[in-house]
């Protein structure tokens, strides 16, 4: 019964959202074994755009894209081969898909019909808690950590999957999800389904990539601080601590405060003047690491298709432009507070043979990573209502995320 009811529901998913046939084939046993590039990269392509994927993660490794002169630029951070995904040791999550839930969890507990689950902790260590005091994006092991199998692979669409197993970091249930990546013109499609197969579970689920518009290639500013951000209907955000866990409360973004990006576009570093920038992203960090709402119910019946975007981001510079379409209630933005030089950039970017000037790393404020989701620890706060959006058990729908970025370039 339990799995007549998953099939279904996968198949009724897959039916309803174009691009997942692919998901649905892979699922009844009839895949294809696609073979990544030296690198260990998936090439997918379009008329206008370009793009790596590597299995770590179900991760965006590379998105190629012509700048207003014309020159390509590589506008995603990441590492030049797969191998280097599993090596590195800072680990920034480099465009891949947090799970099985994203974002953090308070105290590293949440509660499910009144049974209290106790999931692995791995941020923010004290002496008490040496391996934390929360949870993020998954935990320490979480699906960013591990590689996804490739179902399908066509000329302009990747299907990843994950099988994530009864008790893996502490979580309830198997779930079993599909992450579809297609590129069609000059938009890149992100599907992402997931199934609970067992038992009631969490289940939040983003896609983390780190931009800059400017393919780290900006000969006048090394730092995204210039790209304008646009967040039309996120005139309220998640009010969080010291330590970036929600407290509970929604707060206003009144016009013209630091985190007002909805009564105009604005810069990133537009408010960097304003002392109320300081932890404004936890204690002793300045800049942005927080949780927008996103509003538009109020507005009546819409189609994220079709509707405006959920958000914008551009850069004058290369003239380039993503307006991000979505299904999702909140949108998370970070903007690079936490590096300071250590990451090195692709070969495909930054400026060559200028080092003392142009150091191939990427500095604070150096880009812009921007997250369609849920409200983040939405488990932890019954009081926002967002349990249909955040837990699923055996014969519920399927979690689905659907997101487009649609990319343009100003002359
Ligand atoms: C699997 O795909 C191949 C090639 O597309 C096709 O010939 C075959 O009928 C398919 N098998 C099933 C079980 O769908
Ligand atoms: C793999 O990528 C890393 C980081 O981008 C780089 O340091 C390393 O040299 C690459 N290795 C090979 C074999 O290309
Ligand atoms: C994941 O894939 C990478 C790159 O292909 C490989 O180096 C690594 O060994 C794989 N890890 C596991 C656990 O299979
Ligand atoms: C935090 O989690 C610990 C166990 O991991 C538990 O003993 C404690 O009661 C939790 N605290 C709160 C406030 O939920
Ligand atoms: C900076 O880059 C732009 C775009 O590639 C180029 O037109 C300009 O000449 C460069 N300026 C300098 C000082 O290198
Ligand atoms: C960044 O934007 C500010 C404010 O619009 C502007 O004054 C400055 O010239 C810009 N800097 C660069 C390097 O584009
Ligand atoms: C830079 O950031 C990385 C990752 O957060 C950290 O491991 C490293 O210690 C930092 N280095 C410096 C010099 O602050």
């Amino acid at each position: 019964m339990q799995l007549k009811n998953k099939l279904m529901g996968l198949a009724a998913v897959a039916m309803s959202l174009p691009g997942l046939a692919a998901a649905a084939a892979a699922a009844k046993g009839n895949s294809t074994s696609p073979q990544p590039d030296k690198n260990g990269k998936y090439w997918i392509k379009s008329d206008s755009l370009k793009a790596g994927f590597v299995a770590y993660g179900a991760s965006i490794s590379d998105l190629y894209i012509n700048d207003k002169y014309g020159i390509q630029r590589d506008i995603v951070a990441g590492w030049d081969n797969a191998t280097y995904y599993t090596l590195d040791g800072q680990h920034p999550n480099y465009g891949n898909v947090p799970g099985r839930y994203a974002n953090r969890i308070k105290n590293s507990t949440f509660e499910i019909d009144g049974e209290t689950y106790h999931v692995e902790p791995n941020e923010h260590p004290t002496e008490d808690h040496p391996d934390g005091v929360n949870t993020l994006h998954g935990g320490p092991d979480g699906w960013g950590y591990r590689n996804f199998t490739v179902t399908t692979h066509t000329d302009n669409s990747i299907t990843f999957k994950i099988v994530d197993p009864d008790g893996k970091e502490g979580f309830p249930g198997e779930v079993i999800s599909y992450v579809t990546y297609t590129l069609d013109g000059w938009d890149w499609d992100i599907s992402i389904v997931a199934i609970s197969t067992e038992k009631k579970t969490p289940i939040m689920l983003t896609s983390h990539t780190y931009w800059n518009l400017d393919g780290f290639a900006n000969n006048e500013t090394q730092t995204a601080l210039n790209h304008t951000l646009s967040l039309p209907y996120s005139g309220q955000r998640v009010a969080v601590d010291n330590i970036l866990i929600p407290t509970g409360e929604i707060l206003a973004n009144e016009k013209g405060s630091v985190n007002d990006f909805w009564s105009k576009p604005k810069q990133i570093g537009a408010s960097f003047d304003d002392p109320e920038i300081h932890d404004n992203c936890g204690l002793d960090c300045t800049g942005y690491d927080n949780c927008w709402t996103v509003n538009r119910q109020q507005l009546g019946a819409y189609d994220w298709r079709t509707h405006s975007p959920v958000a914008s981001l551009s850069s004058a510079w290369s003239g380039i432009k993503i307006d991000v379409y979505s299904d999702q209630d909140a949108f998370q933005m970070y903007s690079c507070n936490g590096q300071n030089g250590t990451l090195t950039l692709k070969e495909s970017q930054g400026i060559h043979g200028d080092e003392d000037n142009f150091p191939r790393t990427i500095p604070q404020y150096g880009c812009v990573v921007l997250e369609v989701q849920d409200y983040i620890d939405g488990i932890n706060n019954p009081a926002w209502f967002r349990g249909p959006k955040q837990i699923f058990g055996p014969g519920d729908d399927p979690y689905v995320l659907r997101a487009r970025y649609h990319f343009s370039v100003d002359a």
